[in-house]
């Protein structure tokens, strides 16, 4: 019979032969092949079944306009994962195999299994569907657009520190609750996003706080369940955070956040393997960083400060230099999570080890925008360039204009946390404007945490602040200009999200603009 060829046939009887119910399969199914079960049943992958193909989520390569990677999980090792895939409106015209890398998680013991399968030699600018699955299991489409290549428009988004909207802990009196520092608007800013529909978006870290909740790996795969109706569309594409440090998962504790995602290659060792990265969509060069590394805050589960020995930023520099040497790149946007600027009082502040270690190398090279989360709410600074002689090395705005932003002169930073966790900081601002500083930490308390030493400075650099939302994000509409030399912008918009149909309101919008690369500047 032709059906019990069919993978989804099969693992359907597969769960009838489980439940013992033969006759009542044969009434399900009359005339199956029920009646002779044996070895059609026991070639099935187990015996409820193949786990289903969980949280499809795509990465671009380094040329987000060639190659894009399609992952998903499953609880246990699965037969011939693979993305079939082809134009719409024609056949799934390709195969390719999945590359699948397995983490076991310290707290728990239990293994996860995640799927990476790579396409390459994709057109630039097409729209591609695919199906991913794995023997005996529900395939699950998507389909999603290349980056153009060269000076074409385009949109991207970004926040940080989602959480999920999920319950992962019975609480003592017997009720279930939130226990990663969700909220129910960590489903509504991805409908959000969806509303935009970027070509991608950047989670600015705090993915979904795995670290602190009771079942890292229930939290994990909520998150992809989530934002799955998203991420199966577009790449997200992540900066580590924080709560992104696992006890006791990988060398440095990023081992869960570097399974799961296949990031483009940083030519490092294998501990550091997708901490840092970078990719190029038309004119816009990403970079993504992990601020633990220079960070003085003790923010993880283990303080992990200094843990590439430099690498990372010989790797930044090196990257910057060839960005700002290819006359292809107009834009170099560094998504990040810690922050160089925060007017939040009684959250973390700003930290003096990127202003010492990653700010210069921004102005050296002048990075046009940096991304950030770990401080809950929305703000941004003027484009600042160099810094004061004071403990805290304020950052020196060179602008003052909020509607139109000249980032060749200076740096734009934009704090963008309200990704939807339950701890938003938008109620804490200093009025006036100023800022805290952890300038270093102190001795190990009895909590096991190193406490931060803060130093406060007025903040010259602030440029605006939204005091009224708790969640939203940022979208970016690049448009390339119209001739060698000329201008190119970036209108930015920041949406504040409310309610589970991402009801969006326009807060803060102004201009990025710059010269073009081409024009021998
Ligand atoms: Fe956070
Ligand atoms: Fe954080």
């Amino acid at each position: 019979m032709t059906e019990d060829r069919d993978p989804r046939t099969l693992s359907r009887r597969a769960v009838l032969g489980a439940a013992g119910a033969g006759a009542a399969g044969a009434a399900l199914f009359p005339g199956t092949a029920l009646a002779d079960p044996g070895v059609t049943l026991w070639r099935q992958p187990g015996p409820a079944g193949a786990p289903d193909v969980h949280g499809v989520h795509l990465q671009f390569g380094a040329d987000a306009s060639r190659e894009v990677v399609v992952s998903w999980s499953t609880p246990e090792s699965v037969a011939r994962p693979r993305v079939l895939f082809g134009r719409p409106g024609g056949e799934f015209g390709r195969e390719v195999a999945a590359d699948t890398v397995t983490y076991r998680d310290a707290a728990s013991g239990t293994e996860v299994v995640i799927h990476h399968a790579r396409l390459d030699q994709l057109r630039p600018d097409t729209e591609y569907g695919y199906a991913a699955l794995h023997e005996g299991t529900t395939p699950i489409p998507g389909f999603f657009r290349t980056a153009p290549r060269g000076r074409a428009p385009f949109t991207f988004t970004s926040f940080g520190d989602q959480g999920t909207p999920t319950m992962g802990k019975l609480s003592a009196s017997g009720a279930w609750v939130n226990d990663n520092l969700g909220s129910p608007a960590g489903a509504d800013t991805v409908t959000g996003i969806e509303r935009i529909a970027p070509l991608f978006h950047l989670v600015n870290g705090d993915l979904c706080y795995a670290n602190i909740s009771t079942d890292r790996i229930r939290t994990w795969s909520d998150w992809f369940l989530n934002n799955s109706r998203s991420t199966r569309f577009r790449p997200w594409m992540p900066a580590a955070g924080n709560h992104e440090n696992e006890l006791g998962n990988g060398p440095i504790g990023y081992g869960a956040y570097q399974s799961y995602f296949a990031v483009p290659s940083n030519n490092g060792d294998s501990e550091t393997l997708g901490l840092w990265y970078a990719f190029t969509a038309g004119s816009v060069r990403v970079i993504s960083l992990n601020n633990d590394d220079v960070c003085y805050q003790d923010g993880g589960n283990s303080y992990v400060r200094g843990y590439s020995g430099g690498a990372q930023k010989r790797w930044l520099e090196r990257e910057l230099a060839t960005a700002r040497a290819d006359e292809n790149v107009d834009w170099v946007v560094v998504v990040m999570h810690q922050v160089v600027i925060s007017t939040a009082d009684r959250f973390n502040g700003a930290d003096r080890g990127i202003r010492e270690e990653w700010v210069p190398l921004f102005d050296a090279y002048g990075v046009d925008l940096v991304v950030c989360g770990h401080e809950h709410h929305y703000e941004r600074s003027h484009p600042i360039r160099g810094a004061s002689p004071t403990d805290t090395l304020t950052p020196v705005p060179v602008a003052t204009d909020l509607s139109t932003v000249d980032t060749s002169k200076g740096t734009v930073h934009m704090v963008i946390g309200g990704g939807g966790t339950s701890a938003p900081s938008n109620a804490l601002f200093f009025e006036p404007a100023a800022c805290r500083v952890i300038t270093g930490v102190g001795p190990v308390g009895p909590n096991g945490k190193r406490p931060p030493v803060y130093v406060q400075e007025s903040a010259p650099w602030s440029a605006f602040r939204d005091k009224e939302h708790p969640y939203g994000f940022a979208a970016f509409e690049v448009d390339p200009g119209t001739h060698a030399g000329g201008p190119t912008t970036m209108t930015v918009t920041y949406y504040a999200v409310a309610g589970p149909f991402g009801t969006l309101t326009p807060v803060d919008r102004f201009t990025l603009v710059r010269p073009r690369r081409d024009g021998g500047r």
